[in-house]
């Protein structure tokens, strides 16, 4: 098993990672779960493939556990599912001892750690990520919240977990869509501040591919590492935690434009990276022979889904984004394989050109 300290300023706590880890989560969380009830938070897709062995452990390790489930998929991130969830939690009698266990994706932890974070004024989670998207992003750093039909994420909290267990291979259940989506944002963790990993998705791609146990494991820990060593540097977006949106700036303004039907957010920081590494080259920060390389390893998971986008509109929602301050439009820009930089002065004509780069690409 591997562990891998996340020390923010609010809370320290280990992100435990470790294939087959699911089925001695009783002993992994035997400690914080003392003389506590469990209540998990799954859904149906998740229930039916993984709760057993979950609960079976947390059950033989002495803990009272009770499952709880919400309806499966990104529509249910609203505060109404939060409602229903917390008049289970006081009909099934939780108190302020209760700890909440998310047990899914991204959807899920965001849901659980939010409804945690208010809960009888606030109680503990703890993250079990069962998405590649989970494991290696949300289910670290404490961002909680749901979707209002205004935008997204715009309500939250931040609320650290007690700890976070990852089990890899529960990634095998996975559809293969949702896995591929996930690995974009661990191949931006590489580009950011890993050239280890970076180098392991060039040379190791069929096997990442195949999910091969042994190098999957390595992929999500290294990716753990690099989120982790960002979190505890800046818990609350202050600077440095930014360059996590890699690829994000206009992966964003893609979702939005295509209305949140043609892409898996993965798939649109892709699109984002590969925008974002061309912007970088012309603005000659980045060398051709590494934009080649970012560019190869996003393409080379396979296709990447069609899209019809106009690249005026994209930039004006680039000007409304929510994390636009004052009007200024922030990039994440590679300067090599593991350095990038922010910045906000890239001028309007670059980010049309890489704009139209995209949209040409995503035509073949
Ligand atoms: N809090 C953060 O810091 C943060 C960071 C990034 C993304 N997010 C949020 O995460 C959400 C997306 O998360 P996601 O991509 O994990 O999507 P998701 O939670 O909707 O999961 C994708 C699908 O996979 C299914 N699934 C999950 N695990 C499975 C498994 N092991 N086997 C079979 N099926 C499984 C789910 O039921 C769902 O249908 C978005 O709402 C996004 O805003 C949050
Ligand atoms: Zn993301």
């Amino acid at each position: 098993m591997i562990s891998i300290p996340v020390a923010a300023p609010s809370r320290s706590y280990e992100v435990l990672i470790g294939s087959g880890l699911l089925a001695c989560s009783g002993e992994c969380l035997g400690k914080i779960l003392e003389n506590r009830r469990a209540f998990v938070v799954t859904v149906p897709p998740v229930r039916r493939c993984w709760s057993k062995v979950f609960l079976k452990s947390l059950t033989a390790a002495g803990i009272e556990t009770t499952l709880l489930e919400m309806p499966d998929g990104e529509s249910a991130k609203r505060l109404a599912t939060l409602e229903q969830l917390a008049e289970k939690l006081v009909k099934q009698g939780a108190d302020r001892n209760a700890t909440l266990i998310a047990l899914g994706g991204g959807v899920v932890g965001d849901v659980t750690g939010f409804l945690a974070s208010i809960y009888m004024r606030g109680i503990d989670v703890i993250q079990v990520p069962t998405t590649v998207l989970a494991q290696v992003d949300a289910a670290i750093g404490g961002k909680t919240g749901v979707n209002l039909v205004s935008g997204k994420n715009l309500l939250g909290t931040f609320h650290q977990p007690r700890a976070v267990l990852v089990d890899p291979a529960v990634l095998a259940t996975l559809p293969a869509r949702e896995y591929r989506a996930g690995l974009y944002e661990s191949l931006k963790c590489g580009i950011i501040g890993d050239t280890g990993l970076f180098k392991l998705f060039e040379d190791k791609r069929r096997e990442i591919l195949d999910r091969d146990p042994a190098v999957v494991e390595k992929v999500i820990a290294d990716s753990v590492r690099l989120k982790a060593s960002v979190v505890s540097a800046d818990e609350r977006e202050g600077g440095l935690r930014q360059v996590l949106n890699l690829g994000h700036t206009i992966g964003h303004a893609l979702e939005a434009e295509t209305r949140y039907t043609r892409l898996l957010h993965g798939e649109a920081v892709a699109w984002g990276m590969i925008a974002a590494t061309h912007i970088a080259l012309s603005t000659g920060k980045l060398d051709s022979v590494t934009a080649g390389r970012i560019t190869n390893a996003v393409l080379g998971f396979g296709k990447l889904p069609k899209m019809k986008v106009q690249t005026a509109n994209i930039v004006k929602r680039l000007r409304s984004d929510k994390k636009t301050r004052r009007g200024v439009v922030h990039f994440i820009l590679p300067r090599e394989i593991g350095k990038v930089e922010i910045t906000s002065d890239v001028p309007e004509e670059m980010i049309r050109a890489a704009v139209d780069e995209i949209r040409k690409l995503a035509r073949n």
